[in-house]
This record gives structure tokens, sequence and C-alpha cells, in this order.
């Protein structure tokens, strides 16, 4: 396949061009190439490069901003993914789209997970911008993966385990605190790789959830972490609303990847043991790149 990947400098863009470069060719031109929210770029890349598939890896993740900056949202969010899959219907191709938990308000009690047919109702202009970004994409493309996963973390990009590395061993340590009522399946950006990889040559269709099997706290995962890095900071448990900030974030972020079980494409794997390997290959690169923050 020929696979046009489109924000692959990011956390799991960068996985994904390594996964699928494996055995596939794959075009990844950088934000300056290629800006998603200009159409007429958009338009002039694919004539030339003709794929067979479109990998939508960008994003405005950064969930604070979004509640700022609602033009940029807008356009890289909302737009840019509009005007992908407008093209992949002109081109005739495929396009898989990355989605997020935070399309649903986290409301569901514990441990009831959220399937991919639930109603999305988002908390957040993030949230907000993701729903949209998936009803462009559906009414648009008539051939589109849509998959949604939640806490990310990898080697490349911001996420949680470095800002946790950070605050535990950087040079301005701060009291660590995670709450003990927000709960999810960390994910391995490489793992959700590999599913992309998965659905693509076994030809998914629809809308997909892609995330680490099992679950924990924000707590529960801190304590992990560190234990496994042998760092001997304290984490202190908190409650969700103790954390303040602008953004109102689901409580119940689990995610079944009911679609994928169904059709036997499944790939993710326990979120601990996908962890420790993870922290084997790279807690100490991480670690020291935490220190000198
Ligand atoms: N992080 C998570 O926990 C998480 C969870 C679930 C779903 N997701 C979704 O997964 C996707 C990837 O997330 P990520 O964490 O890997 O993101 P990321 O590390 O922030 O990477 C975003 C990528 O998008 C590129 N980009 C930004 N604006 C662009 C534009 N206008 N045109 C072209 N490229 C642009 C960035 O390029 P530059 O580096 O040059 O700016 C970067 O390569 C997003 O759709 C996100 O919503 C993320």
């Amino acid at each position: 396949m020929k696979i046009f990947i489109v924000g692959s400098t990011g956390m799991l863009g960068s996985e994904c061009k390594n996964v699928l470069s494996q055995d596939h060719e794959v075009i990844c031109p950088d934000k300056r190439e290629v800006n998603i929210i200009s159409w007429d770029v958009v338009i002039e890349s694919l004539t030339v490069v003709s794929p067979d598939v479109i990998l939508n890896c960008v994003g405005f993740t950064d969930t604070e901003a979004c509640e700022k900056e609602d033009f940029l949202v807008r356009k890289i969010n909302i737009e840019g993914p509009r005007n992908l899959a407008q093209a992949s219907a002109r081109f005739g191709c495929k396009m898989v789209h990355i989605s997020c938990g935070h399309v649903f308000d986290g409301k569901k009690g514990m441990p009831q997970p959220y399937f991919e047919d639930d109603a999305p109702n988002p908390l957040s202009s993030y949230g907000k911008s993701k729903m949209e970004s998936e009803i462009a994409v559906r009414s648009n493309s008539p051939n589109y993966i849509i998959i949604r996963s939640m806490c990310l973390y990898g080697v490349n990009g911001k996420n949680l385990i470095k800002s946790i590395l950070a605050k535990a061993v950087g040079r301005r340590p701060k009291v660590l605190k995670m709450p003990e009522d927000q709960f999810g399946a960390p994910t391995w950006s490489y793992r959700l790789a590999l599913q992309i990889r998965e659905l693509l040559e076994k030809n998914g269709r629809g809308t997909y959830h892609a995330t680490a099997v099992g679950y924990c706290s924000g707590f529960e995962f801190a304590e992990h972490l560190l234990n496994q890095l042998n760092i001997k900071t304290s984490v202190e448990p908190c409650s969700l609303k103790d954390l303040k900030g602008p953004v109102a974030k689901p409580a119940n972020c689990l995610l079944e990847n009911r679609l994928s079980k169904k059709q036997g494409v499944n790939v993710m794997v326990d979120w601990k043991e996908d962890l420790d390997r993870f922290l084997e290959e790279f807690g100490e690169e991480l670690i020291k790149e935490a220190k000198q923050r």
C-alpha cells in the first residue's frame, strides 16, 4: 500500500511511520510541506502522490490551549480532517483518522466501558473538536476508519509519563498529586501503530476503539511507573475535582475495543505488559531527559 501520513513528526505519527514503512511505502510530509488546513495544498500534494491511504495523525492536542484557541482548534482538528476526508473521496483512497475518548463525558459508572456506538457528549473544547472531526470524516469519506484511543504515551512528543518524570526528578521537582477517581487504560503509541497496521491490512471500515487491556487510576499509574523505574518520589492521591485547571476531564475513560475483537483484529495487550516493556527500553533515556527539564 502507498500510505500518505500527515502528523508523522508527532508522538503517534512517528510510530506509524516506523511501523508502516516496514511493509508499505510511506510518504511523510512535515507541516511545512503539507499544512492540512489548506485545501489547495492537500489537493496538490495528493495529486502528485496518489496514495491508497491517507493517515491523519495531526492534532491540536494541548487540551488547556484548546480552551482558549478556538480558531486554531477548529482549523487543525475539524477543517483539516474535513479537507483530508473530502480529498479521500476525490482520489478514491481510504482515510484513517485518529479520535479520542474525550468525545464521551466519562459519567458511566465504573467499570462500565464506552462502546463504539455510545452517544458522544464531550465536556471540553478538545473533546468537542474531536467529535466534530469524526462527523466531518464520516460525512465526507466513503471509505474511512476512525480510531478512538486514550491516554497515549510514547518516546516522542509530550505525554503524561514525561510530565510525571519531570515533576519527580526534574530540576524543579514538584509534589506529585494524581487522581484516584479518574480511570483509563494507558496505551503505548507503538502498540496503537500496530493496531492501525492490522486494521489497514485487514481492510477495516468504520469506527473502532483501540486502547490497552485493563485499566488503572491516574494514581495507580504513577505509582507503578515510579516503582518500575526505582524512583523514590512519593505520589499523593487526590480527586479529579482537586486538580485545578480550565479543562473538564472525563472521570471514566474506559473504551472497549468491541468491534476489533468481534472482527478478530484486536492486537492490544494489557497496559502493564506494554508499560513495563516501554520502560525497560526507554526508561533510562526518559529519566535523563527529565533531569534536564
Ligand atoms: N496524545 C494522546 O493521549 C491522544 C489520545 C487519543 C487520541 N489522540 C489523537 O491522536 C492524534 C495524534 O496525537 P499525538 O499525541 O501524536 O499528537 P502530537 O504529538 O501533538 O503531534 C501532532 C502532529 O500534528 C502536526 N501538525 C499540527 N498542526 C498541523 C497542521 N496544520 N498541518 C499538518 N501537521 C500539523 C505536528 O507537527 P509539528 O510537530 O511540526 O507541529 C505533529 O506532527 C491526534 O488526533 C490526537 O487527537 C491523542
